[in-house]
């Protein structure tokens, strides 16, 4: 007890969750932990930071569900149409807000996660109730019965109220087990699929999840993640130490994947790229700066792929992929873009 007292008084915080978090790795080594999740190894559960947290939940569901209602030809206002369709959200992270929008417009949701967040009562016992009153004080007209539940359920897990799928996109075998059947009409993902280890299996996985003629709405962010000033430093990593550092942080870094390579990914695994809208652009003097220390694959890019820093993706299922599909996507990359 004296002894807890005087290193809580000794030292730091920020020094103590550093020893905390080696400990937790520790463990995690020695098979004495299932996994320590790199993406949320802390996080803020201030009334402020939920607060912020319900706001972007509810902007990027609407999103979702907006864009969705468009691809499928379906109506997007006043509210968005998805009444008798399917959505499945890729690495949903901290909470499954952006999916209970789209539950709300009437979709039957699922959530897939390599790392489900399971639930903390100093978070999210207050994130769902006031996400409730924030969605039915904007949108009245939806219905909040399922998030309502979930806010209601104590100790309430996501997997209260939708199916949530613990399953790594990137490994075929462990998808194979955990997703038997196909034909979602949407799959959706924000800042997921820069974090799998192999994206063209992931694209593969995508398509076998999506019934011919569904869609997809992914927002990728291509920045190194640890570094918001220096974005692109990985490019210039060795890959095996690269691997080693991606295999070490469950791919909190980002993979690398350029936004054209991704294209071309989706285009051979089945998809129609239908539109790439870039969000956000690297400082093209960084970029220049950076390029004679890149390895040379990443060297060689074009400098709008260099550039893109984040990026929607809106893809529609098109046919079994190929070759040619390939070329056809990356093509539709550069043309579609805007933003
Ligand atoms: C940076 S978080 C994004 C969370 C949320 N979408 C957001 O925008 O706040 C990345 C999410 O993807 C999940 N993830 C990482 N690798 C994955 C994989 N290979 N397959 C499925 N989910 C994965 C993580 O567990 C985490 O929930």
């Amino acid at each position: 007890m004296l002894l807890r007292r005087l290193y809580r008084a000794a030292l730091p915080l920020g020094v103590r969750r550093l020893l905390a978090e080696a400990r937790l790795r520790r463990l995690v080594r020695r098979g004495r932990l299932a996994h320590l999740h790199e993406h949320y190894p802390h996080y803020d559960v201030s009334a402020a930071q939920i607060e912020e947290d319900v706001e972007e939940a509810l902007i990027n569901g609407m999103g979702y569900a907006r864009d969705v209602a468009a691809l499928l030809g379906r109506a997007t206002s006043p509210w968005p149409n998805l009444a008798g369709l399917s959505v499945l959200e890729i690495g949903p992270g901290l909470t499954i807000g952006s999916l209970l929008v789209c539950a709300a417009a009437g979709a039957e949701t699922a959530a897939l996660d390599a790392f489900p967040v399971r639930w903390r009562r100093e978070y999210h016992a207050s994130f769902y109730p006031r996400f409730v009153e924030a969605a039915q004080r904007r949108w009245p007209e939806l219905n909040w019965s399922l998030a309502a539940r979930l806010a209601r359920a104590e100790g309430g897990d996501a997997d209260a109220v939708v199916r949530v799928i613990a399953a790594d996109l990137a490994c075929a075998s462990s998808m194979q087990e955990a997703v038997a059947e196909r034909g979602f009409d949407a799959i959706v993902s924000n800042a997921a699929l820069e974090h799998v280890s192999d994206m063209s299996q992931a694209a593969r996985q995508l398509a076998r999840l999506t019934r011919l003629g569904g869609v997809g709405v992914h927002l990728v962010d291509f920045r190194q993640h640890c570094d918001p000033d220096r974005p692109l430093e990985f490019l210039a990593m060795p890959d095996e130490r690269f691997d080693r550092l991606f295999a070490r942080r469950q791919g909190r870094e980002g993979n690398r994947v350029r936004a054209s390579e991704l294209a071309g990914m989706f285009a051979q695994a089945g998809f129609d790229v239908r539109r790439v809208d870039v969000l956000d652009r690297a400082d093209p003097h960084y970029v220049e700066r950076l390029r004679p220390k890149m390895q040379p694959r990443f060297a060689h890019l074009d400098i709008a792929d260099l550039l893109t820093l984040s990026a929607r993706f809106k893809l529609k299922r098109s046919g079994n992929g190929g070759p040619g599909e390939a070329a056809a996507g990356a093509g539709a990359a550069q043309g579609g873009r805007s933003g």
